[in-house]
């Protein structure tokens, strides 16, 4: 029962038999609690439930917790690989209790657990209790029967569990086991308690009060437990070891740590593969929890922890990246308790390679610097922080790692000169953007960055999240807080919220704190990295220093990472249909609708525009997983990935692959692999749908697309249904016949407009019923049809007047239409027989005079012209008429 596999399951049994629920794993990213970097313990996921805030449907529950321990309060990473119990990744097995049972249950169930089921030696145990603690120190006495030389009562902070400055805490027993005379050390609470003779296995901790600030202590609303017991440890134990590095698990990674390098876990290789087993589980778990390599903030540890392994595995000698090959072994031992690794197995292969082939390039160049700089030092001597500075800016040594590098020499490092050094260069890059001319109201955020860092953003992997508010600005001005009724902009810690980039808008949502709720109307990113919140308070006051709970609008949010990866499947789709010149120009990704500009040289065929669409459904069909990793630009784009041309993109980037080709070049391969930071569905079927509503030209050789997605597309096509379903309902026919029905209806009202015309025509050159003028006089010896006519259309009063000259046979016709609104129109025509002495376009001139019109064109048979005074008509006739006569 001794492999850290069967401590692990025979815990959690253990508890859920005795009516606990099992928890899963909180992230190693706290989702709830902004001020902590990692979680760092068992009870981090259940804070709120102690203090009430939040309710869950147990009250009793067991978990195996992920922790890391690196960067923050609890920060072991210097001494990792140098002692036997310190390590930056381990697992907390714990019990809760939330009102439930207090510490007569709880000192039961860990005696049981630990004398029954792992069957420890009881008389090799003893407990601590916190001095003022009399009820602790009895139930001990009462139910393990332990003398009282062996309930230690501790008057210190180490029997007063805190999770951070703030949270829950209270007093703690702890389980001490000893090893054995044979290894230096006193028990806890004597002079020699820091020896390894005696060591804690479990602690647990009656959780009574919340630190609500450094001053201010509460009581809980109900007392409970919160245990802690570290697997590792606990496995040396039952496995007959001292030192955690000796159990089943790190044997396993040691080993294949000494295969790939060669080097047996000896002497100084030692600490070397032990480094390398542990750096290995805290990087592969951050990673899968959504951690990548970063400059700043939560990946900037997971950097440090990387290189300074990768340091390790060149000291092995190892000649070609290490530590993705021991990943299998990792994902071996631990992959089934922890799916989450097998999930992102292949992102931390690739993540570690990428890490460690870039630092490679000038691993071996700064480890030269560093030797030169300190070949006269001798131990006690510190390495000047210049250049510890320029180890860590050329170099890409984080400080610990030079640290540690020196560590065995003896040498320390200047950290004030170091500091000083960083803080030149940042004034060097103020005194850079102070005179590049960015608006006033923009270097605020230059100067925000550089005092509390980049923002960060927690977005890819929770919609909700805590952080700390780091400045409030009003009108371009920092200020400390902002009240109900304001508009102001708000920067924290880190955030959920997406800013604006890459095309795709901010998010918006709420955020709230105790005292204050705000609307958050926007988010953009400005300066290196700031995400700015516009937000509008809404009650109360918000304050600088406020732990904020920050709520990105979920609907809004889906609705842009849906249309976000649409474009991207249309960008592919278009490059398939219409060539690979096809590029992309601009995109919007807007909640509602997405547009996207490309470079095309014409229009899209309706055709063309279906197969794309057609093809990006396709995809979506699939619901194939969207990948994100991680990679440099140069690979990237050597595996195909799209870039956009003159795009600033980092060293590193992040690449989103889509679904799989089905033709052509792509068949059996990613179909969509773009660079991109924007946001995007977990699976293409969450997309729903794409629709392209429009294609338009926007410029010379660019066209847009625009489309809708999802529950939008749905609607617009329900409303086209709809519109179809009510026209042929007008037209009394099924849908399915509506195009015959429409088209039979056309040609039969062209039908009916010919006739119609010849009715009037007929009706203009006739004498009307009664019969009445039919407007043929003789003119100066000719035969002179002049009338003005209504009921027919401009454009028809030429033929009119050929059927006119048909009718005289020789002679002159003159028509004048008045339209509607009054204008008229002149036809004049004359026969061919006389076009040798009268011209048909001197005579519309006439007319057009009288019409009060600017002349009018033809030939000498026909000429035609117009004017504004319609009610002239008839003295336009006569105006001809004279003319002929004269
Ligand atoms: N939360 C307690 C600890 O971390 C159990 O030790």
């Amino acid at each position: 029962m001794s492999g850290v596999n069967e401590i692990r399951s025979t815990f959690l049994d253990y508890f859920r038999k005795n009516g606990h629920e099992i928890v899963p794993s909180s992230p190693l990213v706290p989702r709830n609690d902004p001020t902590l970097m990692f979680t760092n313990a068992g009870m981090v996921q259940f804070k709120n439930v102690f203090t009430g805030l939040e309710t869950r449907p147990y009250s009793t529950a067991v978990t195996a917790q992920k922790c890391v321990r690196a960067g923050g309060k609890h920060n072991d990473l210097d001494n990792v690989g140098y002692t036997a119990r310190h390590h930056t990744f381990f697992e907390m097995l714990g019990n809760f209790s939330f009102g439930d049972y207090f510490k007569e249950q709880a000192i039961e169930l860990a005696w049981n657990l630990i004398t029954r089921e792992f069957g420890i030696d009881r008389n090799r145990l003893l407990v601590t209790v916190y001095h003022t603690d009399d009820q602790a120190f009895d139930l001990w006495k009462k139910i393990a029967g332990l003398s009282d030389d062996r309930i230690i009562r501790i008057p210190t902070s180490d029997n007063f569990w805190a999770m951070g400055d703030t949270g829950p805490c209270g007093p703690c027993s702890e389980i001490f086991y000893d090893h054995g005379d044979h290894i230096w050390g006193g028990p806890p609470g004597s002079p020699d308690e820091d020896g390894d003779r005696f060591i804690e296995i479990w602690n647990l901790v009656f959780m009574q009060y919340e630190q609500v600030t450094k001053e201010q202590r509460v009581d809980l609303p109900r007392p409970s437990i919160d245990t802690g017991m570290g697997i590792e440890r606990v496995a040396a134990l039952l496995q007959g070891k001292h030192d955690n590095y000796d159990i089943d698990l790190f044997q396993a990674l040691i080993a294949a740590s000494v295969e790939a390098t060669g080097v047996a876990a000896e002497g100084e290789a030692r600490a070397s593969h032990r480094v390398i087993a542990d750096h290995l589980r805290s990087s592969a778990f951050l990673i899968a929890d959504g951690v990548l390599p970063a400059k700043d903030g939560r990946g900037y540890v997971l950097r440090r922890i990387m290189r300074r392994a990768m340091r390790h595995a060149q000291l092995l000698g190892a000649k070609d990246p290490l530590m993705w090959r021991l990943l299998p072994v990792l994902v071996g031992e631990m992959g089934r308790a922890y799916p989450e690794l097998q999930r992102a197995e292949a992102l931390i292969s690739e993540t570690l390679k990428l890490e460690e082939t870039r630092f490679r390039t000038t691993l071996e160049r700064g480890l030269t610097l560093l030797s030169e700089a300190t070949s006269t030092l001798h131990k006690g001597a510190t390495l000047d922080g210049e250049t510890a500075f320029k180890l860590y800016d050329t170099y890409g040594f984080p400080l610990d790692l030079t640290q540690d590098a020196l560590r065995g020499r003896g040498i320390g490092v200047d950290l004030s000169g170091f500091t000083d050094a960083m803080e030149r260069q940042k004034a060097e890059a103020r005194a850079h953007w102070a005179g590049s001319g960015e608006a006033a109201t923009e270097t605020v955020w230059f100067e925000l960055g550089e005092k509390v860092g980049a923002t960060e953003f927690l977005g890819y992997d929770t919609e909700t999240a805590e952080g700390v508010v780091q400045a409030i600005v009003r009108d371009g001005k920092v200020v400390d807080s902002a009240s109900a009724g304001e508009s102001v902009q708000l920067v924290l810690n880190q955030t959920p919220f997406y800013g604006e980039s890459g095309g795709q808008m901010g998010d918006s949502g709420v955020i709230s704190t105790d005292d204050a709720r705000l609307v958050v109307t926007d988010t953009q990113k400005k300066g290196e990295g700031v995400f700015v919140h516009s937000v509008r308070v809404e009650d109360g006051v918000i304050k600088v220093g406020d732990a904020a709970l920050l709520a990105v609008d979920h609907a809004r949010r889906s609705r842009l990472r849906a249309n976000h990866s649409a474009t991207h499947l249309l960008h592919e789709a278009l490059r398939e249909v219409l060539g690979t010149h096809v590029a992309q120009k601009g995109s919007l990704v807007a909640p509602e609708r997405l547009r996207f500009d490309v470079s095309h040289p014409k229009p899209m065929t309706g055709e063309e525009l279906a197969r794309i669409e057609d093809m990006a459904n396709e995809i979506i069909v699939q619901n194939a997983p969207v990948t994100t990793r991680l990679m440099t630009v140069d690979d990237a784009i050597a595996e195909g990935a799209m870039a956009l041309f003159g795009e600033k993109y980092g060293d590193e980037v992040r690449v989103v692959s889509m679904g799989t080709g089905v033709r052509g070049v792509k068949a059996g391969r990613a179909y969509s692999v773009e660079l991109c930071g924007g946001t995007h569905v977990g699976a293409t079927g969450e997309i729903g749908l794409v629709r392209i509503v429009s294609e338009s030209a926007v410029g010379s050789g660019v066209r847009r697309l625009e489309a809708l997605t999802g529950e939008t597309a749905r609607a617009y096509l329900a409303e086209q249904d709809e519109r179809v379903k009510s026209l042929a309902g007008s037209l009394k026919v099924q849908p399915a016949e509506l195009i015959a029905r429409v088209e039979a209806l056309v040609d039969e009202r062209r039908k009916l407009e010919r006739e119609l015309t010849d009715a009037r025509k007929k009706l203009a050159l006739s004498a009307g019923p009664g019969g009445g003028d039919d407007g043929v006089r003789e003119v100066a010896g000719l035969k002179f049809l002049g009338k003005v006519v209504t009921g027919v259309e401009p454009r028809d009063l030429k033929s009119l007047a050929d059927d006119g000259k048909k009718s005289l046979g020789s002679g002159v016709v003159a028509f004048v239409g008045v339209s509607p609104d009054g204008k008229a129109s002149a036809v004049v025509a004359v026969t061919d027989d006389l076009t040798g002495r009268i011209s048909a376009v001197d005579l519309v001139r006439r007319a057009s005079e009288a019409l009060g019109g600017k002349g009018g064109g033809g030939r000498a048979d026909m000429a035609q012209a117009g004017g504004p005074e319609g009610a002239k008509a008839a003295e336009a006739i006569d105006a001809v008429a004279g003319a002929l006569a004269s």
